[in-house]
């Protein structure tokens, strides 16, 4: 359904989260790679709501910092969550949006399917506030739904206020709602904070709505663990581990193999091709997209990648690069920002790359560095050999043509061209241009002296 024309959502997100003992404000921690902030935003905004309000207070700028897409609500003073939503109300009424949903910032695992189905049930009971509620093993904590004999939803008690009786009631408030906007806007000002935190509540909005003459209803949600809130970190250990299972599982259902799937580690933007196979401590995070029938891993990271199909990238750590199809590589390679390796390329062991592209087909196959080099199609990199790109001050281009052998442990000062398929004799020192079909030759010429051992010893 799509919810959008009606509704606008508002996130809280104020609070200190003294219990993280952060310089980081907790909704900005993330969750498999992504701040929990932005889980919630993208929950909402995939349940069609593109309208959203930020309450921030504590850390504001570092929430200014990451969220410029949306609105800020300033809350200077955290005074409860209705006081919250109050600093919301001018946006809400600039919206004129006929529900508003709440939330909270640090609940990250709340999925868009579950807020469309609360908006749907919120529209069909025509209720004033639907509260999403959820069956909590261990209640402890929470608010507590109070029902009355019929059913019905009158109040909700904090767990500080609660009666022993009350605290054994295991239905517990998510603090996700959707309000009726012009039953929010008219119940927020009456609420009191006349409670053992003097705070002002929105679970007041629940019982207030019977004394005003409106409905209250409880949508009960299929699954407690999306409203998980993170409060230290090792609820937030907890969540990530949740959040990981969610996205390995999304990604097995579409075809792709996880050897170990708790020990696989992928963020929640990151596209896998089908018959990809990923090895243990494989770390894809970013806008990384893998292709089809790669095999990745073990213990590989690429982040902000692009690898096209039927790669294997053995133990690869590659920042903002592009590896086209039918690349091999590895095992210990590292790849820095800029790199483009094109299709049927090979490299081999211990080899760092930077800021370079590798031509089709052409291999590193072993312990080099290879940094600010466009190299051609066919080339072949001996052993152990280095460009030679930085003087002490910049940093210098090294062309390496279609077909050139480079000869094991050669230095190429950079700048500097090897032609088309010129070669390079093993350990040169190369600081001059060579032609294409030369051969470059930079070093001492060997002599033998005869007999030197026997001489030494007599
Ligand atoms: C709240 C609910 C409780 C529910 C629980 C679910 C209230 C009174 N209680 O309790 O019924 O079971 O969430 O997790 O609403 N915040 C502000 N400004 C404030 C106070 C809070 O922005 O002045 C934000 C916090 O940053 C947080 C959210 O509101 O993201 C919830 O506040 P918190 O203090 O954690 O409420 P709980 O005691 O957990
Ligand atoms: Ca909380």
């Amino acid at each position: 359904m799509n919810i959008s024309e009606q509704c606008c959502a508002v996130i809280l997100a104020a609070g200190e989260g003294k219990r993280m003992k952060s310089a980081l404000h907790k909704v900005l921690h993330p969750v498999c790679f992504k701040p929990m902030l932005r889980w919630i935003t993208g929950a909402v905004e995939m349940a069609g709501i593109d309208k959203i309000c930020i309450v921030a207070g504590h850390g504001l700028e570092q929430i200014r910092e990451e969220i410029k897409n949306y609105s800020i609500a300033v809350q200077a003073e955290q005074l409860g969550t209705a006081h919250a939503v109050m600093q919301a109300v001018s946006y809400i009424r600039e919206c004129k949006a006929a529900n508003v949903f709440v939330l909270c910032g640090d609940a990250p695992l709340i999925t868009a399917d579950t807020l469309s189905k609360l908006a749907a049930a919120h529209k069909e009971s025509g209720a004033d506030v639907t509260v999403a509620t959820a069956d909590m093993p261990d209640p402890t904590g929470y608010g507590r739904i109070v029902r009355s004999k019929s059913g019905d939803v009158v109040g909700i008690v904090e767990h500080k206020d609660a009666s022993p009786e009350q605290r054994k009631i295991s239905e517990i408030n998510s603090s996700i709602y959707c309000f009726k906007a012009d039953y929010l806007l008219e119940i927020l000002p009456k609420i009191q904070n006349n409670n053992v935190q003097n705070e002002y509540y929105l679970t007041d909005t629940v019982a207030l709505a019977h004394t005003h003459g409106r409905r209250a209803a409880a949508f009960v949600l299929d699954d407690p663990m999306e409203i998980l809130g993170i409060n230290d970190r090792v609820q937030l250990a907890f969540v990530e581990k949740i959040m990981r299972k969610r996205i390995n599982e999304a990604h097995m259902r579409a075809g792709v193999t996880m050897i170990d799937p708790e020990r696989t580690y992928i963020g929640g933007d990151v596209k896998i091709g089908c018959d990809t196979v990923l090895y243990p401590n494989t770390t894809l995070k970013g806008i990384t997209a893998v292709g089809e029938g790669c095999e990745i891993g073990p213990d590989t990271m690429l982040c902000d990648c692009v690898v096209g199909d039927r790669c294997t990238l053995n133990r690869v750590y590659a920042n903002v690069c592009e590896i086209q199809a039918n690349v091999t590589m590895g095992p210990f390679v590292n790849l820095r920002p800029g790199t483009q390796i094109l299709s049927g390329a090979k490299i081999g062991d211990f080899v760092e790359i930077k800021n370079s592209s590798i031509g089709h087909g052409s291999k590193v196959p072993h312990l080099s560095y290879i940094g600010d080099t466009e190299m051609g199609d066919g080339v072949n990199i001996g052993c152990g050999a280095v460009t030679v790109n930085y003087d002490g001050l910049k940093k210098h281009r090294t062309v390496i043509e279609d077909g050139a052998f480079i000869g094991c442990n050669t230095n190429l000062v950079a700048p500097v061209t090897v032609g088309c398929r010129a070669y390079t004799a093993a350990g040169s020192t190369i600081t001059n241009n060579v032609p294409e079909d030369a051969l470059g030759v930079a070093r001492a010429r060997q002599e033998n002296k005869a007999d030197w051992v026997k001489r030494k010893r007599s």
